[in-house]
């Protein structure tokens, strides 16, 4: 590769740890690149990193358009929302017709969209991309999630595709669909790895309180179940976390953690999408809320002292309470997915983005956070069966989850009559029994709605709306 002014493969905006890393990805798989940030140290730090002199950093907005060839591909890492919008308009007026520009962050669907038109006046295509797969990813390889004009994502289709993950050689990247496509499912990416993430700590509940298991315990019992049918990333660090000792405390790291989990809002967002969409994402939202409620860390001390209830600790078979638990947090998964995916499914169709399912379970097997031994039967359920309603109802999916139904009940039973909060495997298992409820009692929510708000209802025995003096029908019965 040359690296001559002007003859970078691209440019990277915004060297935090991402982008850096990301640029250093790049320059590994032979490409030049040339990175840029406003925060001169950030430029150095990754001119020190680089070793190679296909990898440079710029100074000025200036020194790094000046190095990229034209038409330019200008890609950007850079933190959601004001910082997104500052640099697009930055590029907006430096940037010539035919330029790229590539957001690689977590942008909600709706910004790229507005950014989308306004480069698109200035002759200037905008490809929303979602990376996932933190730090590491980034640096040794990422999911790739690219949505936007068809003919741009092919200029920077083979950098994308020597820099992601490979799952037996296959790249984890592939061209989602127009628009906000490639933000969209990345959106969705996180709102599944919220649910996932709850299911785990849930089961964590279950064992620390529950069962009484110290971390040591819990690391063998993940360590063990990452080996098997719940083989996947999030399972492999929780297995790591708890042998992780603590030098201040002198005890595991996980044991003085605050309960109070952050969010950056993409859990938020799928679960204010799934409601837009009118699609039932039961664990996601329950992920979420138990967010929410985590943060009311004063209010649930008091609530500790003022509201009490059963003895947290499960009696029973210890070894049998261990195999059902294993069992709820497979079907819990299982149903994550199905919810994600049936949201993607509904969002394709609603905006137009004409998603292909069976690529995204592809392209999420490696590199990203959700990747997981699943995801192949994933891939292969949607792609025998296009336009498969839910992962649930396929074949293999559904003969798993019946198989396991009996021992999620029974801890969703436990943890209910012991106290201990299942929101989000809870959900999961009503995602599933409303699901395979041909009847639900929601006749009586219509009933109720045309009593107060005369909203009308339909009927199972003939077509149309109707509406009843429902008070006048009080008076008949009285009469
Ligand atoms: C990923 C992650 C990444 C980020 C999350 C964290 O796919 O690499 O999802 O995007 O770590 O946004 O989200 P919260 O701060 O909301 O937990």
């Amino acid at each position: 590769m040359n690296e001559k002014n002007g003859n970078c493969d691209i440019g990277l905006i915004g060297l935090g740890v991402m982008g850096r890393n990301f640029v250093l990805n790049l320059g590994d798989h032979g490409f030049s690149v040339i990175g840029y940030d406003k925060d001169a140290k950030r430029v150095s730090a990754l001119e020190n990193e680089a070793d190679s002199a296909r990898v440079r950093g710029a100074r000025s907005l200036k020194e790094f358009l000046d190095n990229i060839r034209k038409p330019r591909a200008v890609m950007m890492l850079v933190p959601a929302g004001a910082p997104v919008d500052s640099v697009i308009d930055e590029l907006s007026a430096s940037l010539d017709e035919g330029d790229v520009v590539i957001d690689g962050g977590n942008s909600h669907f709706t910004d790229t969209n507005l950014h989308l038109s306004a480069l698109q006046k200035r002759g200037i295509t905008l490809l929303g991309v979602g990376i996932s797969g933190g730090e590491s990813g980034a640096r040794r390889g990422p999911s790739i999630m690219p949505g936007g004009a068809k003919e741009a994502y092919e200029r920077v289709r083979p950098l994308f595709e020597a820099a992601s993950a490979h799952v037996d050689g296959d790249p984890c990247v592939a061209y989602l669909g127009k628009g906000s496509a490639g933000h969209y499912v990345k959106m969705v990416h996180n709102g599944i790895e919220y649910a996932l993430m709850q299911m785990i700590a849930e089961s964590y509940d279950v064992l620390k309180r529950g069962l009484g298991l110290d971390d040591d315990e819990l690391h063998r019992l993940y360590d063990e179940w990452n080996r098997a049918e719940l083989d996947s990333f999030l399972m492999e660090i929780t297995a790591k976390i708890f042998l992780k000792s603590d030098p201040k405390s002198n005890q595991r790291l996980v044991d003085v953690i605050l309960d109070e989990a952050r969010q950056k809002g993409t859990g938020k967002w799928t679960s204010q999408d799934a409601m837009e969409l009118q699609s039932p994402a039961f664990s996601i939202h329950a992920a979420v809320a138990m967010r929410d409620m985590s943060s009311l860390k004063d209010e649930r001390e008091d609530g500790e002292s003022m509201l009490s209830g059963p003895d947290r600790s499960i009696p029973g078979d210890r070894e049998e309470t261990i195999r059902q638990l294993r069992d709820a947090l497979y079907f819990g998964m299982v149903t994550a997915y199905a919810q994600g995916f049936s949201q993607l499914a509904q969002a394709s169709g609603e905006y137009g983005y004409d998603l292909n399912l069976p690529d995204i379970a592809r392209i999420w097997r490696g590199g990203c956070i959700i990747r997981a031994g699943v995801l192949e039967n994933i891939r292969a359920a949607f792609a025998e069966k296009p336009g498969l309603a839910n992962l649930m109802i396929d074949a293999r999916f559904s003969a798993e989850l019946l198989r396991r139904q009996e021992s999620i009940r029974r801890i969703v039973a436990a943890a209910a009559m012991h106290g201990i909060p299942l929101h989000a495997l809870s959900s999961a298992l009503a995602y599933f029994d409303s699901y395979r409820s041909g009847w639900l009692p929601v006749n009586l929510v219509q009933a109720q709605r045309d009593y107060f708000g005369a909203h009308s209802y339909e009927r199972v025995d003939a077509k149309g709306t109707f509406h009843t003096q429902w008070d006048r029908l009080d008076l008949e019965h009285e009469a």
